[in-house]
């Protein structure tokens, strides 16, 4: 269906009887709350679970979320559709017994494959990726899915998001690095030529930048009043767009900037492929 045909009231109504557990509250967390509650998802089926810091708790209490909050432990095993918005090097740290069979899982973790994903939570565990925290909280945020599925995308159009399409699941990694690019330009100053040069590159590789690219003029038009702040909420410690930042940073054209991101996506999948195997190995 087109986008602009889906009204969420009718999405929240597909998802009446639903509970939904959002697992990590930090700068992706904390979006995905906020424009849900917002708009008109129930507090009393959402649930909320952070690790270990104070500040995050006086946070989400200071957000309105107190009544959410629950530990992992509880979420994983109670909700039915449980969005998983943690680093990818903690996923190992989530309990997985429990889990409801019927439950829908949705990873918003980068660089996390959807074999690993499966190993980690089991089968039919969904991947997706969306915009960073201010696109999303201004209501301009978009997402995709690999491979796509309507509940995973309806979850997301409850968040106010727009669904973009990707055919794979490389795709869908050069979709997370796409993601990171406005804020990073907000902050960095990169010749329009070189942008325009590396956009059109990316889009004979990967289709969806022609959508991304729409999407990002959109975005850069209105720009924040606090640049350094959304570039901020956008770089996950160690992550892609921090890989990009630097990059750009230390001299690289902008082309080479979006391989570094690409290349730190591939890092990432290595390092938690690794542990996750290790972790397997000591089980069997
Ligand atoms: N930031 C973005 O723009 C963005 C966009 C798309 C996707 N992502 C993805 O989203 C994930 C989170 O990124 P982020 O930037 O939001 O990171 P972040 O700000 O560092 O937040 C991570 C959150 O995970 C929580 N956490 C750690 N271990 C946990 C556990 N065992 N159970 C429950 N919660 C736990 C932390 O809790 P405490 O606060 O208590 O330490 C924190 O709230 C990453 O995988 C990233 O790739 C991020």
């Amino acid at each position: 269906m087109h986008e602009s045909n889906v009204k969420i009231v009718d999405v929240l109504n597909r998802f009446s009887k639903t509970t939904i557990g959002i697992v990590g509250f930090g700068h992706l967390g904390h979006s995905l709350a906020i424009p849900l509650a917002r708009n008109g998802f129930p507090k009393d089926r959402l649930m909320i679970s952070h690790g270990s810091s104070e500040a995050t708790r006086e946070r989400a209490k200071m957000l309105g979320f107190g009544e959410c909050l629950t530990d992992s432990c509880h979420l994983m095993s109670n909700a039915d559709v449980i969005i998983v918005a943690i680093r990818p090097q903690d996923a190992l740290a989530l309990p997985r017994s429990g889990v409801k069979r019927a439950a829908l899982v949705i990873s918003f973790m980068a660089g996390l494959p959807i074999d690993l994903l499966e190993m980690v939570f089991g089968q039919g565990a969904k991947r997706m990726m969306c915009s960073g925290p201010d696109t999303i909280l201004s209501g301009r945020g978009v997402a995709a899915a690999y491979p796509a599925d309507d509940r995973a995308i309806d979850v997301v159009r409850m968040m106010g998001m727009r669904a973009m399409s990707v055919g794979s699941e490389e795709e869908l990694d050069s979709f997370t690095v796409g993601i990171c690019i406005p804020p990073i330009l907000l902050n960095i100053a990169v010749r329009e030529e070189e942008v325009l040069g590396g956009m059109k590159k990316m889009e004979s590789r990967y289709p969806v930048y022609g959508q991304l690219s729409d999407w990002m003029r959109d975005v850069m038009r209105e720009s924040p009043k606090d640049r350094d702040a959304c570039l901020e909420n956008v770089s996950t410690k160690g992550g892609i767009s921090e890989a990009m930042t630097s990059a750009l940073k230390s001299g690289s054209t902008f082309e080479a900037a979006l391989s570094h991101g690409m290349e730190r996506g591939r890092e990432i999948t290595a390092e938690v492929r690794k542990n996750i195997l290790l972790r397997h190995a000591a089980n069997l």
